[in-house]
């Protein structure tokens, strides 16, 4: 069987100026990186972090738009990606869900070019606290998967990752139990398969208050396959012992 390569993403999210982001890369050049690992740096950092550092670590963007050029004032293009050789975005993640309400018809649309334009994308879902105490969070979770990534056809299993990310876990320093993380992952391979995925080889990586005290339990599972890390991801020390955990 293929095995999944573990993957990590580092989501600095709105945190880091040039400054920050090369005192962490150089002190990170020091360090064995042992799994596939991507920096997720604020978009104005992204061109010249990969001019200075792609030699050896892989950038991605947070964020990106479907429409190649035009007047979509604040936004970035998969062209403008692609045209600074950043291979990655992130699309979904909550808190652009939730605080820039984007919709899952707009993040299918970002997803599907993204990923007929050759960059891979971390595919990020995950329920609200609210959600889960009413019990749905299954329910959530496939429907963002089948609405989200609706008619998306990827031709290299690697290109596509979910990050399942509870809402409730993220920068909460609450993480989801080991079991109930591999609940969901479980449920998700199974959502992805259904929808016509080969849900064996996509990995499903876990997001939420990821830290170097609970990474070993959660890789322990089955169907986790890496981690998304926001906090614990800006200090190279710490991030380090994640990846290598
Ligand atoms: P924290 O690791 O800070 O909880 O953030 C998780 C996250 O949102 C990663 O995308």
């Amino acid at each position: 069987m293929k095995q999944r390569k573990k993957f990590f993403g580092a989501n600095w999210k709105m945190y880091k100026n040039m400054k920050d982001a090369e005192i962490f890369f150089q002190s990170a050049l020091s360090l064995k990186w042992e799994k596939e690992t991507v920096f997720f740096p604020p978009t104005h950092l992204l061109a010249s972090l990969q001019e200075k550092f792609s030699k050896d670590f892989k950038i991605g963007a947070q964020n990106c738009y479907f429409e190649k050029e035009g007047a979509f004032t604040g936004e970035i293009s998969y062209q403008m990606l692609l045209d600074e050789k950043i291979n990655y975005a992130l699309i979904g993640h909550s808190e652009r869900r939730l605080i820039f309400k984007e919709s899952d018809e707009l993040l299918c649309k970002k997803a599907s070019v993204c990923l007929s334009n050759g960059l891979k994308v971390i595919f990020c879902v995950g329920e609200t606290l609210e959600e889960r105490e009413k019990g749905k969070e299954f329910e959530i979770v496939e429907n963002q998967i089948k609405n989200g990534l609706k008619g998306i056809k990827v031709d290299n299993s690697s290109d596509l990752i979910i990050a399942y990310e509870p809402v409730w876990a993220i920068g909460t320093g609450k993480t989801a139990t080991p079991e109930d993380a591999e609940k969901m992952h479980a449920f998700i391979r199974k959502i992805l398969q259904e929808n016509g995925f080969e849900s064996e080889f996509i990995r499903i990586i876990y997001g939420g208050s990821v830290k170097p005290e609970n990474i070993k339990e959660l890789m322990k599972q089955p169907n986790i396959d890496g981690g998304l890390v926001g906090g614990a991801s800006l200090k190279p020390e710490s991030f380090i012992q994640i990846v290598n955990y």
